[in-house]
């Protein structure tokens, strides 16, 4: 078994959070994840509270480890949310994007640990200073939100040489290879959104998971300009990582002539990051987090193979 700071400290067997993905990762997903021995986290958005709890009812069973996940510019004006969060009783919480840093103190009193993404070192050492728990070292090739400044591997590099608080890499892990990387690297585990974008567990819907399964490696772009379209009061700072569609391809860079003609994307839209490149079909959420525990194996190879 593959042991880290995230599996001792979570009781996990398999040291792979499934991130939050707002609209995609519900209660159904978490609780598949932490079944088979990761962990699973609600996503949370800008959701009814009532959606929220909903979500949380299918994977707070008094006994399972999970997590959540909120948006803390969504937070500044629906603090509820955090209140309902916390309510369910996660073991870990996370909340990035904005101003998370006054609720860190809370999120640690209420016995959860307290996660946040960064997506440059200098967001690192102030995160490591702010008291978080663990930090997400998140990649520009990941998807969703997030910044698209550096991508995962010098990202991964510097932050772990800059921090001393346990750090999940985030961005293009896919399978058990880029899990393997990241542990021998020295990150407690990875955090993992895409791999399971097309679980049978998640929320998306049919149309997301045929674009997911028809994009290849290159088929993804960062861009505002979705949101620019969706009217969504992300902060400009955050773009997100989506598939490529003839939206995008006609309208990226022109956020300002979007929201003064009202363009909007006639296709769905699927946020995914790289590794989309890597997904074929909708398998269970249990399938996915065993294979990311061969990595165990080729740890084991790669040892044996030094000399
Ligand atoms: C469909 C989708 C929705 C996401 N929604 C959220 C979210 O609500 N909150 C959040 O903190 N991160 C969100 N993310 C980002 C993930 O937390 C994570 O950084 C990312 O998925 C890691 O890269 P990967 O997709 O290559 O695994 C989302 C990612 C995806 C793919």
């Amino acid at each position: 078994m593959l042991a880290t700071w995230l599996t001792d400290r979570l009781g996990l067997t398999v040291p792979v959070v499934c991130a939050p993905m707002a609209g995609v990762a519900g209660g159904a997903l978490a609780a598949a994840v932490s079944d088979a021995g990761g962990l699973g986290l609600v996503g949370i958005g800008r959701e009814p509270v009532e959606g929220v709890q909903a979500q949380f009812a299918l994977v707070a069973n008094g006994d399972r480890k999970f997590g959540a996940g909120l948006l803390a510019w969504v937070l500044a004006d629906r603090p509820e949310l955090l209140d309902i969060t916390l309510e369910a009783k996660p073991s870990l919480v996370s909340i990035s994007f904005g101003d998370w840093q006054q609720h860190v103190q809370r999120v640690k009193e209420s016995g959860a640990l307290f996660a946040t993404q960064v997506g440059t070192v200098a967001e690192a050492r102030y995160a490591a200073s702010s008291g978080v728990d663990v930090l997400v070292a998140r990649g520009g090739e990941g998807g969703g939100h997030g910044r698209d400044l550096v991508a995962t591997l010098p990202l991964l590099q510097g932050v772990l040489d800059a921090v001393d608080v346990p750090v999940l890499a985030a961005g293009g892990i896919g399978t058990a290879r880029g899990l393997a990387a990241v542990l021998a690297a020295g990150a407690a585990g990875a955090w993992v959104g895409t791999a399971f974008l097309t679980c049978v567990e998640s929320l998306l819907p049919p149309q997301g998971r045929e674009v997911a399964f028809a994009a290849e490696d290159r088929d993804t772009i960062y861009t505002t300009v979705l949101d620019a379209a969706r009217g969504a009061a992300w902060p400009t700072e955050f773009g997100g990582r989506a598939v490529r569609s003839e939206f995008t391809d006609t309208w990226h860079g022109r956020d300002d002539e979007v929201r003064a003609t009202g363009a909007k994307p006639e296709t769905w839209i699927t946020w995914a990051g790289q590794g989309v490149g890597l997904l074929h079909e909708s398998r269970p959420a249990a399938d996915v987090v065993a294979g990311f525990a061969a990595a165990e194996q080729l740890l084991r190879d790669a040892a044996s193979r030094s000399r």
